[in-house]
């Protein structure tokens, strides 16, 4: 599909969602229940501010907070256990593919490797090579609000079922006066849809985010700071974008900042071979 078809794509999924009937919404995704949670979780039509689907529309990139619809402080009781990224010895990271079933409820998929062509990942340790990862917790994924947030998630992009979605929770955390993280160049993920939701900061100065038109970066399009919290949406095959290095507030203290990336739909061929060997079953954005 040609950028021109797949911008027509774009802007047709986005008034879709505009218009979608809301009682057709809600009989296709009912509300998740939380009885055990003092949290009250909004239905799926509801998740995101109209003003979210505009913006993505307009311009590829919308930020939101979605504080008020998950309980922040027990999602950050998994860092605590998260183990190293065993290819970049600074981080931390677990991930799972994910999808939603024919009854459009989350469901965790097994095991299928990262998988970044040289195009995605400028890394000479992770380009065109697989990466295995331990899985998400299933006691986060099996949450209420961390299944409603996937959910909704998927809906504001218009993901079907069986198609897998990635997500990680990685970041960088010490008690050194050193930045682990010297920024990570300007790139795309090699994927059509993807989010990154800020989990904490701590001790920490920039890490700031910023979006381009285009890879050498000569179009500035925004910079912006996640609070734990933010998330930030973005068209993967539209923008590129950056992170800056972090520095610590206080050097010598203990500083970290974890983030969630979930994206969905690889325009990535080397990606879309392993999840085509891994999910036969799955519905593939080169199916199309
Ligand atoms: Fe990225």
């Amino acid at each position: 599909m040609n950028i021109v078809n797949r911008g027509v794509r774009q802007l047709a999924d986005a008034s879709r969602k505009l218009t979608l009937d809301q009682s057709a919404l809600n009989d296709r995704y009912p509300a998740t229940s939380s009885e055990d949670s003092a949290l009250s979780l909004p239905r799926i039509s509801e998740y995101w501010p109209t003003s979210v689907h505009e913006e993505l529309a307009r311009q590829h990139w919308s930020k939101a907070t979605i504080t008020p619809h998950i309980d922040l402080n027990a999602w950050q009781g998994f860092l605590d256990n998260l183990p190293r990224d065993p290819y970049v010895n600074t981080r931390w990271k677990r991930m799972s593919w994910l999808h939603l079933n024919d009854q459009m409820e989350v469901e965790t998929l097994g095991e299928c490797p990262m998988a970044q062509g040289g195009r995605f990942n400028d890394a000479a340790s992770m380009a065109d090579r697989l990466r295995y990862y331990d899985p998400l917790e299933a006691a986060f994924t099996e949450r209420d609000d961390v299944r409603a947030f996937v959910k909704a998630w998927a809906d504001m992009w218009g993901i079907g079922p069986r198609e897998p979605i990635l997500m990680q929770i990685t970041g960088v955390r010490g008690d050194g006066t050193i930045d682990p993280l010297q920024g990570q160049g300007i790139h795309a993920d090699g994927c059509k849809y993807l989010s990154i939701l800020v989990l904490n900061r701590e001790n920490v100065s920039g890490a700031i985010n910023t979006l381009y038109r285009d890879k050498a970066g000569s179009e500035l399009l925004a910079t912006t700071e996640l609070a734990p919290g933010e998330v930030l949406h973005i068209h993967d095959d539209q923008l590129f974008h950056s992170v800056s290095s972090i520095t610590q507030d206080n050097a010598g203290q203990h500083f970290e900042r974890f983030i969630i990336i979930i994206n969905c739909s690889f325009i990535d061929e080397f990606q879309n071979r392993m999840l085509r060997r891994h999910f036969p079953g799955a519905v593939l954005n080169d199916c199309e």
